[in-house]
């Protein structure tokens, strides 16, 4: 016999289940040893949890009629891509239905003409790169986890990345969105225009949002020419300042040429280093910083002269200590590799992310004080610097393994709280998710969370959508 309690609790989990395995088709709605872990966590690894369902649909439709349903019932749906998020954003509770998007992939059109790209929310990042580098074009959004991350999940999150200086963020490479709301209605805005000055541009506040406000099925994305040449260095400088002064002359000389401006402080380059196959630095001496840049031409016919004569002569001025030039593609891949460390973070750390951003001039100046600070608090920290400098973004890992005993969330509030007075941002690229949730205020002024909080209601009055993650 089941006391009235329990039933009250589960009567309507399994009525909604009947209704969405009506819907869905039996082989589209998974419940319990039927959910593999990849629907329990995403790459924080935070606290796995197996969902009540896992939902597969196969089209826009199916979204729709399973979000009419769980919108009926009151039912939270937690959205997921690939799994690849760093805050927490598509972990579901045990009393929450996961939506996957896996099953709605593909890429459904090039469009020479209008330079654009329609495709599924569930197709992941690489396969839309390729679909579009095969039809002679590039899709700029690129980032260490393009294997697995998933267009619908890069949208949800607006993802920044390596390329963010020369296209933007994911945001920008939006002209169209189809999205399935709360209740099952479905904004199907897949236009292909530059300019569309009809109204509120709907799109941009599902952009970023995270999977509260709406789940996003199809994108139409801008297209670029492709940049036929690229040319990848590693170059050692004095500093932070040096570095600063680097990304100004080279964007004097080469404008948006410069695809990336990633930089390392000595601890994350040495780990990276570290863990490369031959463990060896390709310099010999050690440095104050690194920067890894690119630099992407349209000219196939551009062997990289220009990239280095631009280095020598900064080398030359003193304006950099050392710089080391990929002769191949082998070699950038090497040297890449030192940067994409970070996909290995989780399996050899107990990672602490931060995904801070700050004004480019302040970035060097708060590493130092935050080192200091972490230094002083929790003395024999291991603590990993590096980023994407020329988007204002800096990320910290503190490795849990080097500080026993300590919380991540104490971690977290001890960093969050030096970007206080500095009116920094808890995030730059990677979103709230679970994680940053109590830290928001700390970027965000009451009137601004207030008006999001007002978005919310009006487009999930039943606050199914992710709820707990980014309020
Ligand atoms: P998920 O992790 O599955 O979900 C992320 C959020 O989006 C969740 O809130 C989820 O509910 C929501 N969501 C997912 N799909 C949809 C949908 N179709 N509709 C509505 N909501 C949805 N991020 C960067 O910005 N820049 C980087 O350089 C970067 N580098 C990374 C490198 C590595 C090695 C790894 C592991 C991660 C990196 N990330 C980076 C973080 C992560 O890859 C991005 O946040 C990515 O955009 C998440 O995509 P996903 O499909 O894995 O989303
Ligand atoms: C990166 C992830 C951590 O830049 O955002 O590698
Ligand atoms: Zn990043």
């Amino acid at each position: 016999m089941t006391d009235n309690s329990t039933a009250s609790e589960t009567r309507p989990l399994s009525a909604t289940l009947g209704a969405l395995r009506a819907a869905l088709g039996e082989d589209s709605v998974r419940v319990g040893e039927q959910i593999g872990e990849r629907a329990m966590t995403d790459w924080t690894r935070h606290a796995p949890t197996r969902p009540a369902a896992l939902l597969l649909p196969r089209s826009t439709e199916q979204v729709a009629q399973a979000l009419a349903i769980c919108h009926a019932a009151y039912q939270p749906v937690v959205p997921q891509g690939g799994m690849t998020g760093l805050a927490g954003g598509a972990i579901a509770r045990s009393t929450d239905i996961a939506l996957s998007l896996e099953r709605l992939s593909g890429v459904e059109e090039v469009d020479a003409a209008s330079a654009t790209l329609t495709v599924r929310a569930g197709t992941t990042l690489q396969a839309a790169q390729e679909a579009a580098a095969d039809a002679g074009f590039e899709l700029a959004l690129d980032l260490g986890a393009r294997g697995s991350c998933q267009i619908g999940g890069n949208l949800a999150t607006n993802a920044g990345g390596n390329r963010v200086i020369q296209s933007g963020t994911a945001r920008d490479q939006v002209l169209g969105l189809e999205v399935v709301l709360a209740n099952g209605d479905v904004l199907t805005s897949l236009g292909k225009m530059v300019k569309n000055n009809t109204g509120y541009d709907l799109k941009h506040w599902f952009i970023g949002s995270e999977g509260t406000l709406g789940v996003i099925t199809r994108a139409v994305l801008r297209l670029h020419p492709q940049r036929a040449a690229r040319h990848t260095a590693l170059v050692a400088l004095d500093g932070y300042d040096a570095a600063v002064n680097l990304l100004r002359r080279l964007s004097t000389r080469f404008g948006n040429d410069i695809g990336a401006f990633e930089i390392m402080w000595p601890d994350f380059y040495d780990l990276g280093v570290s863990w490369t196959a031959t463990a060896r630095s390709p310099f010999a001496d050690s440095h104050p910083l690194y920067a890894l840049i690119e630099h992407a031409s349209f000219d196939a016919g551009d062997d990289g002269g220009r990239f280095t004569a631009a280095l020598t002569d900064a080398l030359e001025a003193g304006a950099i200590r050392d710089a080391v030039i990929a002769q191949s593609v082998a070699d950038a891949r090497a040297l890449w590799a030192i940067r994409e460390c970070t996909a290995e973070f989780p399996a050899r750390l107990d990672p602490v992310n931060f995904d801070v951003s700050l004004p480019i001039g302040e970035i060097g100046a708060f590493v130092d004080h935050c080192r200091a600070a972490l230094d002083q608090r929790w003395p024999g920290n291991a603590s990993y610097f590096f980023g994407h400098i020329g988007d204002s973004n800096l990320h910290v890992t503190v490795d849990g393994h080097s500080i026993p005993g300590v919380d991540h969330h104490a971690v977290y509030a001890f960093v969050y709280e030096m970007l206080r007075p500095l009116h920094g941002s808890v995030s730059a690229e990677h979103g709230i998710g679970l994680l940053k949730r109590e830290f928001l205020p700390i970027s965000r002024s009451p009137a601004e969370l207030a008006a999001m909080a007002a978005i919310k209601h009006a487009l999930d009055p039943h606050g199914i959508l992710n709820p707990g993650k980014l309020f």
